[in-house]
């Protein structure tokens, strides 16, 4: 990897449309931080940028639920997650918003110079449009029932119930959210980005990075690849966001898409943290200056953003240009998810741990290790109040709090808060730590995002530190050897030294008042502010014999008694409960029959057997397949919400269920004559009804 001096770190933007959770913190916020801690640790220049995602449906929706405006949403929730996360200690140099001026100068910019060049292509399509509210209707506007698994309460965009990608014209009896009104379909006008037109570019990019990024962001956007990029709408019909800044008629009363807008936010924020500098062109050594490198932090959700639609947004603002070139990510660090005690973190069901409500109750530092511990590097992992506790008690408290409190308080009582020995260079390193290896190894573990294993280093150094310090027994020694018990006292204070530091990214506040409790009067971000590193410092035992400690020692870490965690213990078995109430309604549901038919009725559907010769994957609706059945001598081409249980080449000679006289319907482009019968098992999964028989394609199910 090429030595780069200057790094700009960013980190989704969050909706301001609700509090952040643990799950924010553990995939995106925290690894961020402790990246940007730690290289500033190492004397670098690195600059994180962070901000609130104002616009879009999320926000207005919310506004309209609360019967408030969408600027009141979003200046509550920008100020409360801007506050959980300064109580949190992540360390932004920025935190912006997207209803900024700036920002909406900057986003404008960049539309008005890819109109110019004349990349966007105009399409008019079909819309809705709710009659009763006078607009159209985007697509999380509009419910109705899902056409592939019947769910009365699909969402325009997408299924819920069986996870399809929809779009709202395949809703069966559509209705506006707005008003309940039967939405009218009306041509509407809107720019349409052209991503295929730089899908060899982006392909270039991605590979060209194949080696360094991690294996999902590799494969998701791999997979937008094997489908080939298309056009993508990045201008909707809505009265909140930034306007198409272009006076013509049709572009009244459309503002950008969220995501084009909110990916250059990146870009604002750091213009604006540029202003506050005093330097306003500061900025474009970071975004310009091929040299600097650019990290986006972000979970795994938002990743096809990053890697296919800001780079193409920025490719298609270079292109032609011989200055001002933007540079595209270097590395896309996409978390996995973290669980919360075996379930997903869910904001409406209200399961979830907000961050501002914890850190309320229990301190910064203990959760941000227990979270860094977790760190759902390459998989999904969990949080537990249990797990929470017992780090809390054994490996914070016990190991590193008692660790650093013998040895500041033995030295002050006596050895007159003295470091009262000089420490070589061999003893330093005979400690059962070699430290350049030590010291490479975390260096390694931080610059490639493998956060775990960086924290895990820092505390296997406490645990032997603990043994050392236990070990030499300087309590007795000191009876018969003082020297040899200066020795220790003194190894001990430089190891707490240098626990301070190595553990500095992850517990910040913490190792700061060790540092204190050393002596220093600076802060350890004062005493690294570019240039020094503290590879270099702790090559070397750092204090020298004399240095004075602080006169007096504190307790690090309160233990968390089980009657702290009981009542949220509680508090999760209540919301369990009430899930499993849910479930068990939705089996009871199950069971409720649909008022009778005569058997005339019955008789209306053409049930038959078909046999599956063809099948392949529907391009953007992930549960789709489109199948080829061969029905006695004709063919027919059905497309089933089964890719959830089934690949192509599974269904592939299957004997299915055709309803054969269902009415065709257009569904992604492509035509469904006829369903195929099938149930639906947990989570969505559907398990087609496979007829068992000689001689029998083609024949009525009876
Ligand atoms: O998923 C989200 O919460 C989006 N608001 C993230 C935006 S990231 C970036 F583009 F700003
Ligand atoms: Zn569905």
């Amino acid at each position: 990897m090429p030595e780069f001096s200057r790094t700009l770190v960013t980190t989704a933007l969050p909706y301001a449309n609700g509090p952040v959770h643990l799950g924010h913190l553990s995939g995106v916020y925290l690894p961020a931080d402790m990246y940007v801690r730690y290289k500033r640790l190492k004397g670098e220049d690195i600059v994180h940028i962070g901000g609130s995602d104002e616009h879009g449906v999320p926000i207005t929706l919310t506004a309209e639920k609360e019967g408030i405006a969408p600027g009141d949403v979003v200046d509550r929730y920008h100020r409360m997650n801007l506050d959980a996360f300064t109580k949190c200690d992540i360390s932004f140099d920025y935190y912006g918003r997207t209803s900024s001026e700036l920002h909406h100068e900057t986003a404008k910019e960049f539309f008005l110079d890819i109109e110019r060049k004349g990349i966007f292509r105009k399409k008019t399509e079909k819309l809705f449009f709710d009659p009763k509210a006078g607009r159209f209707l985007s697509d999380r506007y509009v419910t109705g029932t899902c056409p592939i698994c019947n769910n009365p309460e699909a969402n325009g965009d997408q299924c819920e119930q069986c996870g399809t990608h929809l779009s709202p014209l395949e809703l069966l009896n559509p209705k506006s959210k707005l008003s309940d009104a039967t939405p009218e379909l009306r041509d509407t006008m809107h720019w349409y980005f052209p991503l295929g037109r730089f899908q060899p570019q982006l392909e270039a990019y991605v590979n060209s990075h194949e080696q360094e990024w991690r294996q999902n962001v590799v494969n998701y956007s791999r997979t937008w690849f094997r489908q080939g990029l298309g056009d993508r709408a990045i201008t909707r019909d809505l009265g909140w966001g930034i306007s198409v800044p272009l006076e013509s008629e049709e572009a009244k009363g459309k503002v950008l898409y969220v995501w084009f807008d909110a990916v250059l936010g990146y870009i604002s924020f750091t213009k604006e943290w540029a202003e506050q500098q005093g330097s306003p062109e500061l900025w474009k050594e970071y975004w310009q200056d091929p040299q600097s490198r650019l990290i986006h932090f972000i979970g795994k959700d938002n990743v096809v953003f990053h890697t296919l639609m800001f780079p193409a947004i920025l490719l298609a603002w270079n292109e032609g240009r011989k200055e001002g070139i933007y540079n595209l990510a270097d590395s896309v660090p996409a978390s996995e998810f973290m669980n919360f005690e075996g379930r997903k973190f869910s904001k409406s069901r209200n399961y979830a741990v907000y961050l501002g409500e914890f850190l309320e109750k229990f301190p910064a530092d203990t959760l941000r290790y227990s979270i860094a511990m977790n760190y759902p590097e390459s998989k999904d992992t969990d949080f537990s109040w249990t797990d929470y506790q017992n780090r809390t008690n054994g490996e914070l408290a016990d190991t590193l709090g008692n660790f650093i409190k013998r040895s500041v308080d033995f030295t002050n009582s006596r050895f007159q808060g003295e470091v009262p020995a000089e420490c070589t260079a061999d003893e330093w390193n005979a400690l059962g730590i070699d430290w350049q290896e030590t010291l490479g190894q975390l260096d390694e573990a931080f610059e490639q995002f493998h956060f775990r294993e960086a924290v895990s280093a820092g505390m296997e150094i406490a645990r032997a530190s603990n043994r050392f310090l236990t070990g030499s027994e300087p309590w007795k020694a000191i009876k018969i050897d003082r020297d040899a018990a200066a020795k220790t006292m003194a190894l001990s204070l430089n190891l707490c030294h240098a626990l301070s530091l190595v553990l500095y990214p992850v517990i910040p506040g913490t190792c700061n008042r060790i540092h204190a409790m050393l002596g220093f009067d600076a802060t350890i971000e004062e005493l690294f502010s570019r240039g020094k590193s503290l590879l270099d410092v702790l090559r070397d035992p750092p204090l020298k014999k004399g240095h004075r400690i602080g006169k007096t020692s504190e307790i690090l870490f309160a233990k968390i008694e089980d009657s702290a965690i009981e009542p949220e213990l509680k508090k999760i078995e209540k919301l369990l409960q009430d899930a499993e109430k849910r479930e068990a309604a939705a089996v009871e549901e199950r069971t409720e029959f649909k008022p009778p038919i005569t058997f005339d009725d019955f008789l209306k559907v053409d049930l038959r057997v078909a046999k599956v010769i063809a099948a392949e994957k529907v391009k953007k609706a992930g549960k789709l397949l489109k199948l080829h059945l061969q029905v006695g001598s004709s063919t027919r081409q059905v497309l089933a919400g089964v890719a959830k249980n089934y690949t192509p080449e599974e269904m592939l000679g299957k004997n299915v269920v055709l309803v054969a006289n269902l009415a065709p319907r257009t569904i992604r482009d492509e035509v469904s004559e006829g369903m195929i019968l099938a149930v639906e098992g947990s989570e969505g999964a559907l398990f087609v009804i496979e007829p068992v028989g000689d001689e029998i394609n083609g024949k009525q199910v009876q």
